[in-house]
């Protein structure tokens, strides 16, 4: 049976930092660095330049992707996107994305999984491998976080970054490598705990919107906390029945960053020591859906991931949606 495999992996981070100490001397906010140290382990996210978009840093972080992977944007079949932050409304992310690598005959569009788009868009591009009917598929999670935040809401501005993470997947003939099984869920009565409420069709911008600021990311913290630590164990555990694997089996995990004390709280009922779950939060911050591929691209190239090594990925975010995926590299 054909499988897919991740060949290449790539990343994009823009240049401009900002600590938490600047949230507050830059911003005016009215928070702290030890609060959200405490609170998240974040210290510092990235923030894109004027002029950025979805699809700029989506493009530099596939072009180092398919460096590592050694084939060219002609050789794309198709380009999944996962974002809540595209260019526009539409068209898709992934056709500016393909328009600027110059991959003339992939097929194009986005996924809309909030934080676990690129887990969903990995999924998806693992069905069109395994079929046969794709080869190439760049799969890219890429979020300008900081564009759509709420700057007056310091429980929830603090918390993201932008950044883009890409992987590229292609086939594999070996039965026991690669892509082992992928596993997706959604509670869509969960819609109101995390969500942008105006300026879609069902509340159209107006200046109420403006005023209310509903165009901007709500968040009911608590909620998402808990859901998010549970639904991240057990469809960890589902991952690994699926495949008659035990955690302890696990070399390492490539988890959506949305949290260190979620990260934390789902180790601990895994049985998996945190230092096997790889991290880059006090950097970068929670990037969202290019969380998985940009920590991924961050183990591949500490040369953490050996040949053979089963990887455990998961994520969840605004639906709510999460999923997993197991990877024999
Ligand atoms: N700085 C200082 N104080 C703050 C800040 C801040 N940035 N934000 C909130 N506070 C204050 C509140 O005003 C409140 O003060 P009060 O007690 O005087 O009223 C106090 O801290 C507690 O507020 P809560 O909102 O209850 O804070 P909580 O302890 O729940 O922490 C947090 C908030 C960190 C967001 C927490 O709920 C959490 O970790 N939730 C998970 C959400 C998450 O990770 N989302 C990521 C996006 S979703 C995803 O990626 C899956």
């Amino acid at each position: 049976m054909q499988r897919s495999r991740i060949i290449g992996t790539g990343t994009y981070l823009p240049e401009k930092v900002l600590t938490n100490d600047d949230l507050t001397k830059q911003l005016g906010i009215d928070t702290s660095d030890a609060w959200i140290r405490e609170r998240t382990g974040i210290g510092a996210r990235r923030v894109a330049a004027p002029g950025e978009a979805t699809s700029d840093m989506s493009t530099h972080a596939a072009r180092h992707a398919l460096d590592l992977a050694g084939i060219t944007p002609a050789d794309l079949d198709m380009i999944i996107v996962g974002t809540i932050t595209p260019d526009m409304p539409f068209p898709a992310a992934a056709a500016f994305v393909q328009a600027k690598l110059g991959a003339t005959k992939a097929a194009c569009f986005d996924v809309s999984a909030a934080c676990a788009g690129s887990l969903y868009a990995l999924s998806i591009a693992d069905q069109f491998i395994r079929t046969g009917a794709m080869k190439y598929v760049l799969v890219v999670g890429a979020e300008l976080l900081t564009r759509i935040v709420n700057w007056q809401d310091r429980a929830s501005c603090v918390l993201f970054g932008d950044a883009a993470g890409a992987m590229v997947m292609g086939p594999e003939s070996r039965d026991d490598r690669g892509v082992l099984s992928t596993h997706l869920h959604t509670d869509g009565t969960q819609t109101a705990i995390l969500c942008i409420p105006g300026g879609g069709s069902a509340k159209p911008f107006s200046q109420e919107v403006l005023d209310k600021r509903e165009q901007l990311v709500t968040m009911q913290g608590r909620e998402v906390y808990k859901i998010a630590v549970r639904a991240l164990e057990s469809v960890s555990h589902e991952a690994l029945a699926h495949n008659g694997y035990r955690p302890q089996d696990v070399a390492h995990v490539i988890a959506h960053q949305a949290n260190l004390r979620i990260l934390e709280a789902v180790m601990k009922r895994l049985e998996i020591p945190l230092s096997k779950c790889h991290l880059n939060i006090e950097r970068v911050g929670n990037t969202s859906s290019a969380s998985v591929p940009l920590t991924l691209d961050q183990a591949n190239r500490q040369g953490a991931l050996k040949d053979g090594d089963l990887i455990l990925m998961m994520a969840i975010g605004g639906g709510m949606s999460w999923g997993s995926a197991l990877v024999r590299w």
